[in-house]
């Protein structure tokens, strides 16, 4: 159950809210939304605890939802959320337009970034990707080049203008992230990380949730969830593959996830055709498929000397690749009724 007090509640009409539900043997906890102060609990106790806090002072609507899910329910909020970045005209998920985000899938030297960026920003990306903070399966591979990389993004940024994402691992740096980079990218292998979720929520920066590559749909809701708790409602999700025994693509893109989880929740959804695919041959198609089914973006890696790359060259689209792409895509965004923005 979900108590929406009006945005005028006073604190003792919210502290009375609470104290009835207590009352009936429920637990409330309280958030706030865009400003406005919510009383969640996990059960709900009939629909005549629902009646009487809707005619309760402050109350401005109950909201019985069934599955686990609150905050990022549709039944909370049924319409679009939409998460813009950057100043006018930036990049927008999940209005009409379709965005996307393109660039290394780490951030290696001043030349490879300059390189890159231009050859993105030429084609029509519309936000900037680069890793400073490396999760790698091994030790002994390249972790990043941390706060100088952060550093070299955030000049990539002022140069263009354009709004970047990258990825967080610990909750420790959240604040310098947050200070660098428009958006705070959370991966597949943090997806359920609570304390990074947690810290990220209230950083108020916006957040791209990966889904985690043995996560349910219902796990990665969930994991939304708790961001949305802290607070903050920008949150986009990212389909991004998951594991499965096929072992001809590096993941398997399950995008009946991504038209699930627009049914289930009001946040955007954008797909990375890179990780899930990691062939670049798979990423067009992936990506006009991702586009047909309903996701609001994409998140693609580029590099333009991909046999160096540090990390993940195998997957990355090349220069031409990768205007290819944008080319193909705008006819199905469009067919679709969005505009590639
Ligand atoms: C890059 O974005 C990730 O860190 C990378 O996909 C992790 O994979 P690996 O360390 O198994 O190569
Ligand atoms: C990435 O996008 O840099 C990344 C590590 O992706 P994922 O978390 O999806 O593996």
């Amino acid at each position: 159950m979900i108590v929406v007090m009006s945005p005028q509640a006073s604190r003792e009409q919210v502290e009375s809210a609470s104290e009835l539900l207590r009352s009936r043997g429920l637990i409330p906890v309280s958030s706030t939304v865009a400003g406005v102060t919510v009383l969640i609990t996990e059960g709900t106790d009939g629909p005549e605890l629902a009646t009487v806090l809707e005619s309760a002072p402050g109350v401005d609507r109950v909201v019985t939802v069934s599955g686990s899910q609150r905050l990022t329910s549709r039944v909370f909020r049924p319409e679009d959320t939409e998460v813009a970045l950057g100043s006018a005209g930036g990049a927008v998920f999940g209005g009409t337009g379709f965005a996307v985000i393109a660039g290394p899938c780490a951030v290696e030297s001043p030349a490879q970034m300059n390189a890159v960026v231009d050859s993105v920003v030429a084609s029509g990306a519309v936000m900037l990707r680069g890793g400073a903070f490396k999760p790698r399966t091994s030790p002994y591979s390249f972790q990043g080049l941390g706060l100088a990389g952060l550093t070299l993004l955030a000049e990539q940024r002022k140069r263009t203008g354009l709004p970047v994402v990258t990825e967080v691992v610990t909750p420790e740096d959240v604040k310098c992230v947050a200070e660098e980079s428009d958006m705070l990218q959370i991966g597949a292998r943090n997806m359920q990380n609570f304390e990074l979720l947690r810290e990220a929520g209230a950083s108020g920066r916006p957040v791209l949730l990966k889904r985690g590559m043995s996560a349910t749909i219902e796990e990665w809701l969930l994991a939304a969830e708790y961001v949305l708790h802290m607070g903050n409602s920008d949150v986009v999700l990212c389909e991004r593959g998951i594991r499965s025994f096929e072992r001809g693509t590096r993941f398997t893109l399950d995008l009946s996830a991504v038209a699930e989880a627009k049914r289930l929740t009001h946040l955007p959804v954008i797909v990375d055709p890179s990780h899930s695919t990691g062939k670049p041959h798979l990423v067009t198609p992936m990506s006009l498929a991702a586009a047909s089914c309903g996701a609001d973006g994409l998140i693609v890696d580029v590099h333009t000397d991909a046999s160096n790359a540090m990390c993940d060259g195998a997957q990355a689209l090349d220069s031409e690749q990768f205007s290819t792409l944008m080319g193909r895509l705008k006819p199905v965004v469009e067919a679709v009724g969005r505009t590639l923005s």
